[in-house]
């Protein structure tokens, strides 16, 4: 029954990149629905009721997709009874630097959805939830580590920043993780795009620094990748 509806919702949550072309209405479907991080969002109580999110890095925008969808669905009352309630009171705003996604995600989610721009110096407005799925490989050591720190500015007292990376020291999934990236970044044109990678326990280390009370999930269920959801609580 959950998974039928998971499936439901992924597909209200891709409907609106139809008037974007069949690539990014595939690919909102086939991101939603296959990268696990997204139904253990709507599974586990993660995320806030309401305040201010933040999606650095956000892409197409599909996660703030997704919150949409679930939330008129909530509003609707086909919400299965042992999910918690989707947070409904969430305003979303995402920051992309890739110019062909941010339109992608202002024609499906609205102009104000997406601001162009680049996480590592773009102000971070007050936020109650900052979330970065996959995007901080691509920046090195020192940058990775001053947006953390500019996250945790950012975040009010108890806000929370969820932040999903491949572990390095995943043995064989790992790799498979790190030549995954490699096609994709060969496929867009740019075969020698800097990746770098860290243990999951030093991403702990560090963001723990900057004052984050930090768990760690493993978030790779169905795929053949070591990557992990750090859930990071701003305590200090
Ligand atoms: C692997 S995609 C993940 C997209 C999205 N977070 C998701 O989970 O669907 C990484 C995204 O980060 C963006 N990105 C990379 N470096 C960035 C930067 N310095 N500032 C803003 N966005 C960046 C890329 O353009 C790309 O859209």
């Amino acid at each position: 029954m959950t998974d039928a509806v998971f499936r439901d919702l992924v597909a209200a949550a891709a409907r609106p990149y139809r008037p974007c072309g069949r690539y990014a209405w595939h690919f909102a479907k086939g991101k939603l629905g296959g990268d696990p991080v997204f139904g253990h969002l709507m599974r586990h109580p993660v995320l806030p009721a309401g305040g201010r999110l933040l999606d650095l890095g956000c892409g197409q925008g599909v996660l703030m997709a997704l919150l949409r969808a679930a939330a008129e669905r909530h509003a609707a009352g086909g919400w299965p009874p042992g999910w918690p309630p989707p947070p409904t009171g969430l305003a979303c705003q995402g920051v992309e630097l890739a110019a062909r996604r941010v339109r992608t995600a202002r024609t499906a989610l609205g102009a104000a959805s997406v601001r162009q721009g680049d996480i590592r110096d773009v102000p971070l407005p007050a936020s109650d939830a900052i979330v970065i799925l996959d995007v901080l490989l691509y920046l090195n050591r020192e940058e990775q580590a001053a947006v953390l720190a500019r996250c945790a500015e950012a975040l009010a007292p108890g806000g929370i920043l969820l932040l999903r990376e491949a572990d390095a020291e995943g043995g064989l999934p790992f790799q498979a993780t790190r030549w995954a990236e490699r096609l994709a970044c060969a496929a867009r044109g740019r075969p020698r795009q800097p990746l770098t990678y860290r243990p999951a326990r030093e991403w702990a280390e560090l963001l723990a620094k900057p004052g984050f009370a930090v768990t760690a999930r493993p978030m790779s269920e169905g795929t053949p990748f070591a990557n992990t959801l750090f859930i990071a609580r701003r305590v200090s």
